[in-house]
């Protein structure tokens, strides 16, 4: 990826930056590759830019929501209020209430208790809410433990033998309305076979709700497919073909039946890097430090997951050292990366964090009193 350095010299780090072009060619392909009937909804969790979403809304996606902040996020962005889809396994009353009165196209219920209060103050508003279940569909995904979200021991979801009691006890509640099933195994999944299990799954749900005459108009299969982080300039798009084609070989949809999906990640993090400039070049008893001025405040990744992101140094590419990157927070998690070998890195240099597009900005906090650092996209800069 090109980075406008000269550009980013005048601006205060640490700052996200969003290369729109490589945004954009990954709408495009994702567009490309849908087909009638099928609908996109950004996982915004992964990214809230106002910049980012509007290129989101520009190509059509809807939005997937987890909270009432987000909802509103999304409306205030200009997200039709009939492509928002809102999950979440602990809905407040208010931001119930908010998604029944903007008319939202689907609440993802994920248990019977936060049905009935769906329909409570459905009831009380005048609205009819629509629904779709969440089932935990007990399939394991090859990921880190912290993003698996599908496993029965997981917090999300219905479990799959309550299915058919949920979908019926939802037909004699006046103000629900259930258009579908809703499913998510987990997050950086690059073993298309997860997919391709999840799928089968879902044809095995499916056969039992015929036993019942039970057919649902949507299909909601959630998101989770990863992006390369190792090599973000070799695969800078996700393998979006295979991922799509492991659906369309395994899932079997009945007549008229409309497919969601809500990919976050695979969207937006190969175009977002976290800039960042050396504030000190630093010898320890046993390790050279760099230390930047973005910490785990601006990207928590690699503290909370061990997470890789590869780092550039944008204004020197010569010499060879290894060094520990590391933030200025009080906190010994807070590395970027350790034994590190980059070029020879002095003070005043510019470092770009890759693949920080998803979860980084979102992800940010104010531990240290320190401000939220802002996101650019390149035709702004
Ligand atoms: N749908 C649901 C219901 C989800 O829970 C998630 C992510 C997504 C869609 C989008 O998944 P994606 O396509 O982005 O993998 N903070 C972690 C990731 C947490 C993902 C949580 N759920 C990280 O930085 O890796």
């Amino acid at each position: 990826m090109k980075f406008p350095i000269d550009k980013f010299e005048t601006r205060q780090t640490p700052f996200y930056y969003y290369d729109a072009d490589l945004l954009d060619e990954t709408l495009q392909t994702i567009k490309s590759q849908l087909q009638p009937g099928d609908h996109m909804h950004f996982a915004v969790k992964a990214c809230t830019n106002p910049g980012v979403l509007a290129h989101v809304i520009r190509a059509g996606f809807g939005a997937d929501c987890v909270s009432g902040g987000e909802i509103q996020v999304c409306l205030d962005a200009g997200f039709p209020a009939d492509k928002i889809v809102f999950a979440g396994v602990g809905k407040s009353d208010w931001e119930i209430l908010l998604a029944l009165r903007a008319d939202i196209f689907c609440f993802n219920v994920e248990s019977i208790p936060e049905l009935e209060v769906i329909n409570q103050l459905a009831q009380r508003e005048g609205r009819t809410a629509r629904v779709a279940f969440r089932i935990n569909p007990n399939v394991g995904a090859h990921t880190h433990d912290n993003i698996t979200t599908g496993r029965a021991e997981n917090k999300f979801g219905i479990a799959m033998e309550d299915m058919v009691e949920v979908i019926r006890l939802s037909r004699q509640l006046p103000n629900v309305e259930c258009i579908g099933l809703h499913f998510h195994i987990g997050s950086q999944l690059l073993d298309m076979d997860d997919f391709a299990t999840l799928s089968l799954r879902i044809n095995e749900l499916q056969e039992e709700l015929d036993c019942y005459g039970i057919v649902l108009p949507h299909i909601n299969v959630g998101g989770g497919l990863g992006i390369d982080y190792i090599e973000p300039d070799l695969h800078p798009m996700a393998d979006f073909a295979s991922y799509f084609a492991t659906f369309r070989r395994y899932l079997r949809l009945r007549p008229g039946q409309q497919l969601h999906f809500e990919l976050g990640r695979a969207i937006v993090a190969q175009c977002g890097s976290l800039i960042t400039r050396v504030l000190y070049v630093k010898q320890g008893a046993v390790k050279k430090f760099v230390i930047v001025d973005a910490g785990m405040t601006e990207l928590i990744r690699p503290a909370l997951y061990d997470a890789h992101h590869c780092i550039q140094n944008l204004t020197n590419d010569e010499g060879d050292e290894i060094y520990d990157v590391v933030g200025p927070i009080c906190e010994s998690s807070d590395v970027f990366a350790k034994d590190l070998p980059l070029p020879h890195c002095s003070r005043g240099d510019l470092m770009a964090i890759r693949s920080a597009g998803a979860y980084g900005e979102t992800m940010a906090s104010q531990y240290n009193c320190r401000p939220l650092s802002t996101g650019v996209l390149s035709t702004d800069l």
